[in-house]
């Protein structure tokens, strides 16, 4: 059967150990694993810009023996001209892989319905689970075994990052607080997937308004932009709300000793977090970036290999 990837909880607890464990061999040894061997093509589509998702897939692709075909949704008939079930049948009888950077998440489920091929979801709207494999890599480096730490987010927790934290860190065991103003909560039903995950590996799930709160004591702190691609009309209005969820060295105090600090990039140091903290001794930031390419490698080795 195809697998896909289009929510942080479509691997199981004990798949996504098994995709960070292969993605920190495939960090030791590179070129490890050649499921793409033979030039075979992944189609990466974007409707919405990018750099890191842009380049680890070429890369990562490329790594496996594979030929990467980047496409931008504005220059192909996706998009009003051709459905995307039409589209999802296409691809699947020229391409190995489609990976897939969008708007609305229901779309993501369309083309996973009708593709033959597997479909990885590089952003949508709701979820941003590639980043989540490349930061739950990154924080097994800095603190060890993930299962019982304690992570918290800040800012729009009823964005991508927000909804992926919660069913990823959940899925890996972790406690995970996620903090925003009313108004800016994940989606109830999105909680109550996470909360049943947690339930079963031993996690925890929390959602604040209270920024200090959330930190206190967490082994890693995150924030994202507070203004996500879609909503730059909302710039002035959210700016005026998220004020108290700014990552400072003051907040930062309020974490475990030796807490590690995380962001997705692209990152705003007048807005979401301060300079001293990213570009500070507990920014982990780079080699979360980094790690973009060795998750998604295992993640696509491991997707290619199920089927
Ligand atoms: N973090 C992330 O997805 O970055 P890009 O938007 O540059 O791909
Ligand atoms: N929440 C951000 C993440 C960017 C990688 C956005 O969707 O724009």
């Amino acid at each position: 059967m195809t697998r896909h990837f289009l929510r942080d909880d479509d691997l199981s607890p004990a798949e996504q150990r098994e995709v960070l464990d292969l993605a920190a061999r495939l960090k030791a040894d590179r070129f490890a694993e050649r499921p793409l061997e033979g030039q075979k093509t992944a189609a990466v589509i974007f409707d919405k810009t990018s750099t890191r998702t842009q380049v680890s897939f070429s890369v990562g692709v490329a790594d496996l023996g594979g030929n990467p075909l980047i496409m931008d949704s504005k220059n192909s008939q996706m998009g009003g001209k051709e459905s995307i079930s039409d589209t999802a049948k296409v691809l699947s009888r020229m391409v190995e892989m489609i990976v897939w950077r969008t708007y609305a998440h229901a779309g993501l489920e369309e083309m996973a319905a009708h593709a033959t091929v597997p479909v990885i979801n590089s952003l949508s709207d709701d979820f941003h689970p590639c980043q989540i494999l490349a930061d739950l890599q990154t924080i097994r480096e800095h603190k060890g075994e993930l299962a019982g730490l304690t992570a918290s987010y800040l800012g729009d927790a009823a964005n991508n990052m927000g909804q992926s934290y919660l069913l990823g860190f959940a899925t890996a065991g972790m406690h995970i607080r996620v903090a925003g103003p009313a108004g800016y909560h994940p989606r109830a039903d999105i909680v109550e997937d996470a909360r049943r995950i947690a339930a079963e590996t031993g996690g925890s799930v929390t959602v604040t308004e209270d920024p200090v709160a959330a930190v206190a004591g967490a082994d890693a702190v995150i924030t994202d932009t507070w203004v996500s691609m879609g909503q730059e009309s909302e710039k002035a209005e959210r700016v005026a709300t998220f004020g108290a969820y700014r990552v400072t060295p003051e907040l930062m105090a309020q974490a475990k000793d030796g807490a590690i600090f995380l962001h997705c990039l692209p990152a705003y140091r007048e807005y979401e977090v301060a300079p001293e903290v990213i570009d500070g001794p507990q920014s982990v930031v780079w080699d979360e970036a980094e790690n973009r390419v060795h998750a998604q490698k295992a993640l696509m080795a491991w997707l290619l290999a199920q089927s």
